[in-house]
């Protein structure tokens, strides 16, 4: 077992840890003290279900457990896949001291979450994250849902796991687009908070990409610490977090206009942090040299940093208008302020957008 990273998330009186490690998956015994009453569904995806479920399987022997294996892709993070789950729990007898297991990428966390927050009005869940997205985003902080057509996230709870276990050794089977979609969130917690850590990534670009499990586990750690932080100071949104969405508005109205078939999350943010930066850059809000260096190292890890062809500006902006962070349909914008500053703006005119929304 190589070196394990321990953090917390503290809110308040209530905390859970953070696992980050090498073979954190084999070690049977603490993935069963994770369960501490008698029923246990896992929430995983037929991807990773070859790979990983049996460890879980063989960890929670001795417990009741039931399994959803769901196809995977951000298209089954609907209200009829959360219907399966809560159907599973039902066929499991699952009671209020059941635990849901999320084993795989943001997508079952996400999924799994809401419906460890609705079983029974709220159960416990714990989340075995499986990409580096769902490492060093997803899988912290509690935020769970299932997306609509209409929109992204848009039925969902904040419903915080016990506990967080990350083995990076499941990053080994990640298809290379999905590390290069991590990459994207891990970028954004340097370009919206940390310009030294944007530094770091600059010099680990090759590194990271090339899967060096030091330096994965150093990007992990540093993500899920700041994020930590976020989410103690302001647990459901109501201002510093809103900041983690850097890029979110405009990705989030890109994935929803492709019907969640193009672009990953990841990609679609690493586009979203391209046009915040441009539209800051535009406005005299941030440097354009920093905008710049932000679009480099999103290319050199393999991102795209244009909106796709075929998209019509005026229906994304339709979009964005359903975002989550708009307030009386004003919307709200993570506006860019140069390398590690990023701040909460309701003034920004359609007349602003729309250019930068334009291919
Ligand atoms: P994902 O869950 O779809 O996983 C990506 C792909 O990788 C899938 O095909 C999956 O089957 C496969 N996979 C996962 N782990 C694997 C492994 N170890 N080996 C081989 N294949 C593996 O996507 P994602 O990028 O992990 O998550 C994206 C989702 O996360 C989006 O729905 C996004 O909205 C959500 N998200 C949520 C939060 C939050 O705070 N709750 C934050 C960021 C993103
Ligand atoms: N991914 C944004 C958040 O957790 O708030």
């Amino acid at each position: 077992m190589s070196d394990i990273r321990e953090l917390e998330v503290a809110l308040g009186a209530r905390r859970y840890p953070i696992r980050i490690g090498r073979g954190l998956l084999g070690e049977g015994a603490a993935l069963a003290a994770l369960v501490p009453g008698r029923h246990a569904l896992v929430v995983t995806d037929a991807n990773v279900a070859p790979h990983y479920l049996p460890h879980v399987q063989s960890a929670l022997a001795g417990k009741q457990l039931g399994t959803v294996v769901l196809p995977p892709g951000e298209q089954e993070k609907t209200l009829a896949r959360f219907g399966e789950v809560m159907a599973a729990l039902a066929a499991l007898g699952a009671s209020r001291d059941a635990t849901i297991i999320a084993l795989g990428g943001g997508v079952v966390g996400d999924l799994a979450g809401f419906a460890a927050a609705c079983w029974m009005r709220g159960v416990r869940f714990v989340q075995l994250p499986t990409t580096l997205l769902a490492m060093v985003d997803s899988s912290v902080g509690g935020k769970t849902a299932v997306d609509l057509p209409q929109g992204k996230n848009l039925v969902g709870a904040f419903h915080q796991p016990a506990a967080v276990v990350a083995d990076t050794a499941t990053l080994d089977t990640l298809p290379a687009r999905e590390l290069r979609a991590g990459l994207a969130e891990v970028v954004k917690y340097g370009a919206l908070g940390d310009a030294a850590f944007f530094a770091w990534l600059e010099e680990h670009a090759d590194a990271l990409l090339a899967r060096e499990p030091a330096v994965l586990a150093e990007a992990i750690a540093r993500c899920c610490a700041h994020k930590a932080g976020i989410v103690a100071r302001d647990e459901t949104e109501r201002g510093e977090r809103m900041l983690l969405n850097l890029g979110h508005t405009f990705g989030h109205a890109i994935e929803t206009e492709q019907g969640y078939g193009g672009l990953l999350h990841g990609e679609a943010v690493a586009v979203g942090m391209v046009l915040a930066a441009r539209l800051s850059a535009q406005l005299g809000r941030a440097p354009a040299a920093d905008a710049g260096r932000l679009a480099t190292l999103l290319t050199r890890l393999g991102l795209p940093t244009a909106i796709p062809p075929g998209l019509d500006p005026d229906a994304l902006l339709a979009r964005m208008r359903l975002d989550k962070k708009a307030v009386s349909g004003t919307l709200r914008l993570i506006v860019w302020r140069g390398l590690g500053q990023a701040e909460i703006a309701n003034d920004i005119p359609d007349t602003a957008l729309l250019p930068v929304l334009r291919p």
